[in-house]
């Protein structure tokens, strides 16, 4: 995306608001009042909570056997459920928690605490393109589930933007009726499929600053029945809630996912031939990916020192975690997936807009393009 001088390419970190949000911020539709009061102001504010719920149940689905919660962010509702879900079961001597290292680390660091609680926890191993291995998985840990038992399934890599086939999920639970939470923060408007969930599983969990809302909200399903702890902030975020529904109405008329796919594609195969032998493409090989993400590893040259040629050059890019955009050490994702630390440390990752043309990926390529020909 253009902004007023320069490029941001650092959409799986956060996307910029939706005008549909900032319109109604700048139209006044700011004033609510506490939704849990009776009062009229209240009562307006109540209804644009319930009307958020009735609209993203009408997208995704899911109203006869999911209940819906909004939290903060995606950290807080993938928290709340794995460790609520844990706090909540019969305890069970084998149960375990499984988790990749790919996941995003507000998983990964799930894990001390799931072990605090008395649970077994395993990382388990994915393939060198970043996929969930579904025959390495089955055979190393399907006869280890007990009923009790946790999977944290990441649909959409925040890194690399490896997609992982919910159904192979499906298939798990089918499997082992095993609790599977799906991490789907980086689902929506990415992936074609972004709306289809299967009610079989356990519960999802969204992030609003990835598609377009205020930061710091989120929503999540989770399958009636569950009881976890659910203590939260008695005044709900409202304007925070709100924003998620006009940011979701704005982009489903606004995305075309397959444009986008193409566009990036573009990119994409330019980028490669550019690079050449001196890099690579991350997870080129694997058979799903999304249509926003390209990461790219420059052999030899730290990201630490790519991200200022970037900056000065005017574009906003990335190296490590979706959320830490800031100097780092080897990317974690790319370690869990058997890079070397020395390849982890010289990844850039480039996350475009959802409603990508393909006439801005010739701008784009143009302008990155005036960085790698000085650094290459
Ligand atoms: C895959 C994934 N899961 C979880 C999170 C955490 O989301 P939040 O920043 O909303 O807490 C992120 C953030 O980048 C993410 O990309």
């Amino acid at each position: 995306m253009k902004l007023t001088n320069r490029y941001y390419f650092d959409y799986n970190a956060t996307s910029p608001l939706a005008c549909s949000v900032k319109d109604w911020v700048a139209s006044g539709g700011v004033f609510l009042g506490n939704p849990s009061a009776i009062h009229l102001s209240g009562r307006e504010s109540a209804k644009l909570i319930h009307e958020t719920c009735d609209f993203l149940f009408s997208i995704f689905g899911l109203k006869k056997t999911h209940d819906l919660f909004f939290h903060s962010g995606a950290t807080e509702g993938s928290n709340t459920i794995l460790t609520g879900f844990v706090d909540s079961m019969k305890k069970d001597d084998g149960a375990l928690f499984l988790y990749s290292p790919t996941d995003h680390s507000c998983i990964t660091e799930t894990a001390p605490i799931m072990e605090g609680k008395g649970l077994q926890t395993e990382m388990y191993k994915i393939n060198k393109n970043g996929e969930f291995d579904e025959v390495f998985f089955q055979g190393g840990y399907l006869d280890k589930f007990t009923g009790n038992s946790i999977l944290n399934y990441t649909w959409v890599n925040n890194e690399t933007g490896v997609v992982w086939d919910l159904k192979k999920a499906s298939r798990i639970k089918e499997k082992t009726n095993a609790f599977i939470h799906v991490d789907a923060t980086q689902a929506p408007f990415k992936v074609e499929d972004w709306r289809k969930l299967d009610c079989d599983i356990d519960a999802y969990s969204f992030s609003g600053h990835k598609f377009g809302s205020f930061t710091g909200v989120g929503f999540s399903f989770i399958k009636k029945g569950y009881k976890y702890n659910r203590f939260r902030g008695g005044t709900q975020n409202l304007h925070g809630i709100y924003s998620m529904k006009l940011a979701i109405e704005e982009k489903l008329l606004k995305v075309d996912i397959s444009r986008t796919r193409k566009a990036k594609q573009y990119l994409e195969s330019e980028l490669s031939k550019l690079i050449h032998k001196k890099g690579e493409i991350v997870g080129a090989e694997s058979s799903l990916r999304n249509s926003n993400t390209i990461m790219m590893i420059v052999y030899g040259k730290k990201a630490n020192n790519l991200l200022p040629a970037f900056d000065m050059g005017g574009m906003d890019i990335s190296s490590g975690s979706a959320c830490s955009s800031g100097l780092s050490g080897p990317n974690r994702v790319l370690l869990g997936m058997g890079y070397s630390e020395a390849d982890a440390s010289c990844a850039l990752r480039f996350s475009f807009e959802p409603e990508l043309t393909q006439e801005s990926a010739n701008t784009y390529f143009e302008r990155i393009k005036s960085v790698f020909v000085r650094i290459l």
